[in-house]
């Protein structure tokens, strides 16, 4: 993941500083801790799909929790460097290619997830309604592939980019999962429109 930048200017704030000093890839890992300080989901020995996984900072969090009886799997367009961790399996490709995916869970024996994290970002434009909403399809895309992935009474974190046509999204999470919390980590930069979608209870 590039470092985000305002013109010449590179964004390194607090946090930016913090996960340098504690060893995380990006400050998103400051993101997931509070999702998790805030709603537990991720437990020991538990079996998670961590989506959109590079450089890696969701799953250096996530293999430390679920431990070595737990297993994480990392996918992403780009190089997941490893992370030297026996419990984390990693694989650059696309997460809508249905048939690898699938092969990439059988390969490490996975049925179904305990857990599924999504920090999926759409190629920003710069034009925010159209990457509002082309986060939103994604994260119905993300939504579908859960359906099989995800076991019942499973949960899921999406990170969505939120406009005016968020609706669009709520209603296909509260058709699937019996409750929706949302949450903007303090981590999430003040002026973007970024939040996670903590969607618990898989019907
Ligand atoms: C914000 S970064 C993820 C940061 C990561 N969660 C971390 O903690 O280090 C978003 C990632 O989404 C990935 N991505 C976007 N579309 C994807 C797709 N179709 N399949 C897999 N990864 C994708 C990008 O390659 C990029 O690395």
């Amino acid at each position: 993941m590039k470092k985000k930048s305002i013109g010449q200017y590179v964004v390194q704030d607090v946090y930016f500083h913090e996960a340098k000093k504690l060893g995380f890839r990006a400050r998103s890992a400051f993101k997931l801790i509070e999702i998790q300080d805030t709603f537990g989901i991720i437990q020991p020995n538990m079996k998670v799909l961590d989506i959109a996984s590079a450089p890696g900072s969701f799953l250096q969090v996530i293999a430390k929790i679920v431990g070595p009886e737990g297993l994480v799997l990392g996918v992403d367009l780009q190089k997941i460097k490893s992370l030297g961790r026996p419990n984390v399996k990693l694989l650059q490709w696309d997460i809508f290619d249905a048939p690898k995916i699938a092969e990439f869970c059988a390969a490490n024996g996975v049925e179904q997830f305990d857990l599924v994290t999504s920090d999926i970002a759409p190629n920003t434009t710069g034009m925010k309604g159209v990457d509002q909403y082309r986060s939103i399809e994604l994260n119905i895309e993300i939504l579908k592939f859960a359906d099989i992935w995800l076991k019942k009474g499973g949960n899921i974190v999406l990170k969505v980019f939120v406009g005016e046509d968020i609706q669009e999204l709520i209603s296909p999470v509260k058709l699937r999962y019996t409750t929706l919390q949302r949450i903007k980590p303090k981590a999430c930069r003040d002026r973007s429109f970024e939040e996670y979608f903590v969607c618990l209870g898989k019907k």
